[in-house]
């Protein structure tokens, strides 16, 4: 078969990976892909990148299965755009993709179906807001609605911080649309965690559990970016907490999108926190993390095409997934001032070092080719993925990989998968 991945990032360069080793796998395209993908795949930069383009693309080049990567096409529809020009793609729907686009449809979803989550409440001006705000006072998290690229929420310690969020939200416009309408939820308190699905719309089946690590620095201080690790097994979800997590927040959300008319096809993924009185939803997204999924496709022991397909026919009951017993640590190396302004097309040496060390692999996020140099070329950079036979050793893996690479102000958190060595003292 051939397949197209859609996407450049850490996430994209992990799928085409695992996708490669595939029995029925004889092609990969990667829309447009980073250097890592292009050392195992087919780049393919399009000019014209409107959905039209990439159909046209998939059509021309015969592709079996476009597999959608981020969650803007997703959001805006490109699974409805394939469908209807009767082509294969792997994610939900426009109607089903509401689940990550908008907070508000989200938080309503959970209030009428009881789903553990925060109290929260909508508005779409600034001075009914901060009425509220003042009546509920902090701490206090504030959201836009819309997609705002993982930055539209705002955790609030003070009642100050909050108006300025407020401000900077409804105001500023500092997210656009995506700000018309806000949110003021209840801050939850507890630790973070990560737990992905697939699913065929009726039935799911879930990954291994996964930690993000969300802050620029160590210790979890400093502004939130894309993620700046991850890890697998997240031990704070123990096999207890498992089986609540998917019976009272995972199968009944897929059975209330579907009760919506909002059949919900494709990788679900929950970040939750789990508070004292259990695990409760954050957010929900409508895709595979980044970054936890470089480490959850290297514990994945089962091909993951079949996988895929069975989300799609509605099979996927009879799959069974298989998944290693070994832990893995995801390491991101970004550029120096990343989230905020950071310089790009610096040499990268020391990959080949680091991707020869047994049980690593180097997955690219912002990286691009010149010749035979491979130059940065975003924020995040790399993401050192690493198994072992404990998470402590899968930790040590990655950063002695970590170790043999360099560019120019290279920066990486030094406590990936901290939190779960803690525990175990
Ligand atoms: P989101 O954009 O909704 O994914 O939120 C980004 C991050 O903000 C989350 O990973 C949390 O660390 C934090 N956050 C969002 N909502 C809450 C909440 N209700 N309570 C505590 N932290 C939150
Ligand atoms: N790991 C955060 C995300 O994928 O949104």
């Amino acid at each position: 078969m051939k397949i197209a991945v859609l996407g450049k990032g850490g996430r994209e360069h992990s799928l085409v990976w695992k996708l490669v080793q595939g029995k029925e796998v004889e092609k990969v395209y990667c829309i447009p892909g980073n250097a890592g993908t292009a050392s195992i795949a087919e780049n393919v930069s399009l000019e014209d990148n409107s959905f039209e383009g990439i159909a046209n693309f998939a059509k021309e080049k015969r592709i079996d299965l476009t597999i959608v990567g981020p969650e803007e096409p997703l959001a805006e529809g490109i699974v409805d755009f394939f469908q209807e020009k009767g082509l294969k793609v792997f994610g939900p729907s426009k109607k089903a993709a509401i689940i990550e686009g908008s907070k508000i449809f989200t938080r309503e979803l959970l209030q009428k179906y009881e789903i553990p989550s925060a109290e929260f409440a909508c508005f779409d001006s600034a001075e009914k807001a901060l009425k509220y705000l003042h009546e509920k006072g902090a701490p206090i998290v504030v959201k836009a609605d819309g997609l705002a690229a993982g930055k539209g929420a705002i955790v609030c310690e003070t009642i100050g911080e909050a108006e300025q969020a407020i401000n900077k939200i409804m105001v500023e416009k500092a997210f656009g649309k995506a700000g018309e309408k806000i949110i003021l939820e209840e801050k939850l308190v507890g630790e973070e965690a990560s737990y992905l699905i697939f699913t065929d719309g009726n039935t799911i089946k879930p990954m291994v559990s996964s930690q993000d690590h969300k802050a620029i620095f160590d210790g979890d201080r400093g502004q939130n970016t894309g993620g700046m690790g991850a890890y697998s097994p997240a031990p704070v979800i123990t096999k207890e907490l498992e089986k609540e997590i998917i019976e009272t927040i995972m199968q009944p959300t897929i059975d209330a999108m579907k009760k919506e008319g909002r059949e919900y096809i494709g990788v679900l993924y929950a970040g939750l926190m789990i508070t004292k009185d259990g695990p409760k939803i954050v957010e929900f997204n409508c895709r595979f993390g980044d970054p936890e999924t470089q480490p959850l496709l290297m514990r994945l022991e089962s091909d993951l095409l079949p996988i895929l397909q069975s989300c799609m026919d509605g099979s996927l009951a009879e799959q069974e997934i298989k998944w290693s017993e070994k832990a893995a640590c995801c390491v991101v190396m970004a550029s120096g001032g990343y989230p905020g302004s950071y310089e790009k097309g610096k040499e990268i040496s020391g990959l080949g070092e680091a991707n020869s060390l047994e049980g690593t692999v180097v997955f690219h996020a912002g990286t691009k080719l010149d010749g035979e140099k491979v130059l940065t070329n975003g924020g995040r950079v790399l993401g050192i993925t690493s198994l072992g036979n404990s998470i402590k050793e899968s930790i040590e893996n990655s950063y002695r990989a970590v170790e043999k690479i360099s560019f120019e102000k290279a920066y990486y958190r030094k406590d990936i998968g901290q939190k779960a060595l803690n525990r175990e003292k």
